[in-house]
């Protein structure tokens, strides 16, 4: 009896949450760097569970310019709409160290975030292959992708477009994540 609980537990554990997918670009040894950017932590969280999954290195990309505030939401829109560049934190790792680098953003006034676009042109001419976290309220990410590839002038391998109600059903949500991650053997 006591063996069948003790089986039951670890089954639970192995099913559960965290689990899938992982390890498997570590086991084909690529190494693999994802960076976001996330204003309110939606982002933030894809790119860790994708990070976790793929025990990828993880950076923050920090907008210098303040995007707290009511007037601070329209100026941001305002910003990403005019596909402004604007100030970020240098990052301490090199993405051209790197075989794959996943990159992560929100949607802002239907593009990509001014951190990530000024990210990708800084670094447009020494990524390596590249991949997409697109997170969104609705707006899909096949409306995102076609910018990404005019700033680094490369097709990504994968990506991973999450709106709202995708972000909320935990069933959608780890089937999409584990579809990326196998794309990214
Ligand atoms: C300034 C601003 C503009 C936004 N514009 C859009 C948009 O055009 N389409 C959309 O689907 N979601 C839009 N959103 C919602 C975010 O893309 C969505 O909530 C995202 O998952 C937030 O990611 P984060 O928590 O990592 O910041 C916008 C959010 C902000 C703050």
């Amino acid at each position: 009896m006591k063996h069948l609980i003790l089986g039951v537990l670890a089954g639970a554990v192995l099913c559960s949450g965290t689990s899938f997918a992982g390890e498997t670009a570590v086991a084909q040894g690529k190494k693999i760097l994802v960076v976001y950017y996330s204003k309110t932590g939606t982002t933030e969280r894809v790119s860790r569970d994708v990070a976790s999954a793929l025990n990828a290195d993880l950076e923050r990309v920090v907008d210098r310019k303040n995007r707290n505030g009511f007037f601070a939401f329209f100026s941001s829109g305002k910003d990403a709409m005019g596909k402004k560049q604007t100030s970020i934190e240098p990052l301490p790792r090199d993405p051209a160290s790197y075989d794959l680098v996943v990159v992560g953003t929100p949607v802002w006034a239907g593009n990509i975030t001014p951190a990530i676009r000024t990210f990708l042109m800084m670094n447009k001419d020494k990524l390596p292959d590249v991949a997409y976290i697109i997170t969104a309220a609705h707006t899909p990410a096949e409306k995102i992708i076609p910018a990404c590839i005019d700033i680094t002038g490369k097709k990504p391998v994968a990506y991973l477009g999450l709106v709202k109600k995708e972000l909320k059903d935990n069933k959608v949500y780890r089937w999409k994540l584990s579809s990326f991650i196998d794309a990214l053997k």
